[in-house]
């Protein structure tokens, strides 16, 4: 399993904005194949993104509804993604929690519904400033796991938890290579509590104001499988970047060996 670089536009992007899906599929090519690309778009774009991506960058959405179908107006059903050619969905963002008041509950029903149609889930977690000050921040991720992670399901290949903490998101700080080990570790010991040997098919992402220029020194970190990125992916310039600071971890470090390195500290 490589690094997972995932793309979240957000409410950003009409088809005059695809050229960048494809100049991200261009990257693609050129790199050693390692790591897996994904931008996640909002649900007008699926289809023609799926197309622009050609294969080597998967296509996600951003959010979808719990249920198969019904009389909820306005929502996308994680099946209709499907549908559209989506292969990943975002669940559970921050942005989300804050904007439609939607609970762990919600969230943990949204992952079962990914599951239900096959889509890779990234669940998103992560403390606020309050929670960081207080010293609470990895009590507050181990809480949000417990309750919005469906520990009985069999995730898709390719699914993630995304550690983002919200006030890192859109922000330009990013909290420090310590701070990041120390959460990562502290979700994989949480995972591995309440999944045991199943948590290692998911990767644990970091996101939160990630750059072509702190990329590389981010993604170093043994125990980070990826990111999730938010502003630097609506250009595929600075996308691009991150894919190349990928490879060139993969390059350095390869991969068997983080994954060893990873295992040795889940373990301890
Ligand atoms: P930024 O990369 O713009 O900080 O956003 C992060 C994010 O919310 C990705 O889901």
């Amino acid at each position: 399993m490589g690094l997972l670089i995932a793309g979240n536009w957000k409410m950003n992007g009409l088809g005059d904005r695809l050229g960048e899906v494809s100049a991200v599929a261009e990257c693609a090519r050129t790199t050693s194949g390692h790591n897996d690309v994904l931008i996640c778009v909002p649900s007008t774009l699926i289809t023609r993104a799926v197309e622009a991506g050609a294969g080597l960058v998967v296509i996600g959405g951003e959010d979808c509804g719990a249920g198969v179908s019904g009389a909820f107006t306005g929502d996308i059903s994680a099946e209709m993604l499907k549908d559209a050619g989506a292969s990943a969905v975002i669940v559970g963002h921050s942005e989300r929690r804050r904007n439609h008041n939607e609970t762990d509950a919600m969230v943990a029903t949204k992952a079962v519904a990914a599951r239900r149609a096959g889509l890779a889930v990234i669940i998103c977690i992560g403390e606020t400033q309050a929670q960081r000050d207080e010293g609470a921040a990895l009590s507050a991720c181990s809480a949000q796991i417990a309750a919005s992670l469906p520990v009985d399901l069999e995730f898709s290949e390719g699914s993630a938890i995304a550690y983002e903490p919200l006030w890192a998101i859109g922000t330009g700080r990013v909290p420090t290579a310590g701070e990041i080990v120390e959460v990562h570790q502290s979700i994989r010991q949480r995972l591995t509590d309440l999944m045991g040997d199943r948590n290692h098919g998911l990767r644990i992402l970091y996101g939160g104001s990630v750059t072509a220029e702190n990329a590389e020194s981010i993604l170093e970190l043994p125990q980070v499988d990826g990111v999730l990125v938010g502003g630097a992916s609506l250009r595929s310039h600075d996308f691009n970047g991150i894919i190349r600071a990928a490879d060139a971890v993969t390059r350095h470090s390869g991969d068997p060996l983080r994954r060893l390195r990873h295992a040795y500290e889940t373990d301890r």
